[in-house]
């Protein structure tokens, strides 16, 4: 009976392990690349949205630059070497808070990848991206997948650095790694609630030296 047991338990684990491993073509260990040309790719509400500062829009800081995502990237390219390319839609969204929400949610229901203002023109130039972005809706925002669609990220090194409510990372970082299956995407994601990222230089700092750059500044 006791040998029974034992094979089953081997068994149900061996079946989780394998499981869990499944998905982890694309898991990179925390230790990635720091060795190549660096891009930081970010998309901000402040720089994509219509300017209509209504009475409710004025709710948040975020419309105004430099966004949470704005501020979080200029931090990298401070730090290191490298060039920084802000993600825009042609169509900006509304200013006002909860016409945003609408859009942002009818979009990610129906799978629309908003087309983009500019592109990077020579992604093949990078070895390394730093791919930051704000929580939408549990996921990234839809323009984040054109820009996947129109940049391949295939073998690069890419760490990933969010900005987000109380909803955490929610669903973004699975969703980035089903979205780019090719890439090494870091298991050292940062993230960081809205009201910290203005002040969160030091913590960037750390960050990118705990992934093994070397960055400059105080
Ligand atoms: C359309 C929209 C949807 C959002 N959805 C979420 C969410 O599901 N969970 C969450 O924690 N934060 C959510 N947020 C908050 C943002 O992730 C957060 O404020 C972030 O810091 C914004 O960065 P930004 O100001 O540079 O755009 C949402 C914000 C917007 C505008």
């Amino acid at each position: 009976m006791r040998k029974t047991l034992l094979l089953v338990s081997v068994c149900l684990l061996s079946a989780i392990c394998l499981f869990a491993g499944g998905n982890s073509e694309n898991t990179q260990s925390v230790q990635g690349d720091t060795e190549g040309r660096v891009l930081v790719a970010y998309f901000s509400w402040a720089e994509n949205n219509d300017g209509n500062f209504g009475v409710d829009a004025v709710s948040t800081s975020s419309l105004t630059r430099p966004g949470n995502v704005e501020d979080l990237a200029s931090f990298i390219t401070s730090m290191i070497d490298s060039d920084i390319f802000s993600i825009q839609v042609e169509e900006p969204y509304p200013a006002n808070w909860d016409d945003c929400l609408a859009r942002a949610n009818e979009e990610r229901r129906h799978g629309e990848h908003p087309a983009l203002v500019s592109s990077v023109g020579n992604i093949e130039d990078y070895d390394i991206i730093f791919l930051v972005y704000p929580n939408w809706w549990y996921d990234i925002p839809m323009a984040l997948y054109t820009f996947f669609e129109e940049n391949d990220l295939s073998g690069k090194q890419v760490y990933l650095f969010c900005s987000h409510g109380t909803g955490g990372l929610a669903r973004s970082v699975d969703q980035i790694r089903e979205a780019l299956p090719d890439s090494l995407i870091s298991e050292n994601v940062f993230d960081i609630n809205e009201h910290q990222a203005h002040g969160s230089f030091s913590v960037v700092r750390d960050w990118l030296t705990e992934l093994g750059f070397h960055p400059e500044g105080n």
